[in-house]
């Protein structure tokens, strides 16, 4: 395996990490509603020249918001899919066994993380926002997928969160700090998580037939588009958050101008920047390099 990942080495680097969320938020630890929320790179607010520069940062705040949702609700699939895969194998290697274990286990700590954060904003930002789920629904859909596209999605989203951080947000001075904390502390746990999947999608892989790879691609790519529907409906919900919060009313030609560049903005953040991951691409061009190739080939789209 060029990678070099193993469940000893994953599982040792993320018993080192021991961070609880009541260090993150909460008590004196408050968002600051005077900062943006998102890096720019994602959040794309500053390309809305007709937005005042308040009402830009109300826009990154409420994709800040969005961010916390989704997140939330990709780890609802991400935590059962990790424990069915886990359970068949609890009499294998122990060092495996463990590290998936953590690996669900930090995935419902970010779930209560992420919906700790929900509560703080709201209560801050004094408005609410209406979000796309519920949750549990779009697990069901999702799981509803072959495990091996299933796998490739969660890899996706590992890889992609990666990227969220290292690119966008850790050299960012501008951000709001608890936010940043946020993304930080989800970025530790989630780094093993990137190589624990890789893992998984090479155990699955080795028990497909060519056809049955080609099945869990086009499955990766029919989660895609689930998502992409979501994120669509979610462009929505936050323009007109936007509008109701800052009591601004878009004409119907900035209405449009804003949907378009704000769905895209939402697909670079959830779906090209995982699409188009080195560590994504590698794994994927290992079992199926043609499944690669297709990925590569639509991925333009959502960039
Ligand atoms: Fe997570
Ligand atoms: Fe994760």
């Amino acid at each position: 395996m060029p990678h070099g990942y193993t469940y000893q080495d994953t599982l040792a680097t993320s018993e080192k990490i021991t961070w609880r969320i009541e260090d993150i938020i909460g008590g004196e630890k408050k968002l600051d509603f005077t900062k943006p929320f998102m890096p720019e790179s994602l959040a794309r607010t500053a390309a809305l020249g007709f937005l005042s520069p308040n009402e830009q940062r109300v826009l990154n705040q409420i994709r800040g918001h969005a961010y916390l949702t989704i997140f939330g609700l990709v780890e609802e699939f991400i935590l059962p899919f990790v424990l069915d895969q886990t359970r068949p194998q609890l009499q294998g290697d122990d060092h495996q066994t463990r590290a998936l274990l953590n690996f669900a286990g930090e995935e419902a700590k970010h779930i209560h993380l992420f919906k700790v954060f929900r509560q703080e904003f709201e209560r801050g930002f004094g408005h609410h926002c209406d979000v796309i789920g519920p949750p549990e629904a779009i697990a069901k859909a999702v799981l509803a997928h072959r495990p091996l596209g299933v796998a490739l999605a969660i890899l996706h989203i590992e890889w992609m969160t990666q990227r969220h951080y290292l690119d966008s947000v850790k050299d960012a001075q501008e951000l709001d700090p608890q936010f940043k904390s946020l993304l930080k502390h989800h970025w530790m746990e989630e780094a093993q998580h990137a190589k624990l999947d890789t893992l998984l999608v090479e155990a699955l892989a080795a028990k497909c037939t060519p056809a049955e790879i080609e099945e869990g691609v086009g499955d990766y790519l029919k989660i895609g588009m689930l998502i992409d529907g979501g994120l669509e409906a979610q462009t929505k919900f936050d323009l007109a958050a936007l509008q109701q919060v800052t009591g601004r009313r878009l004409s119907e030609s900035q209405a449009r101008e804003a949907f378009e560049a704000q769905r895209q903005a939402n697909r670079w953040t959830y779906l090209g920047s995982g699409m188009t991951h080195a560590g994504f691409l590698a794994t994927l061009g290992a079992i199926t390099p043609a499944g690669r190739k297709q990925v590569e080939g639509v991925a333009p789209a959502f960039c």
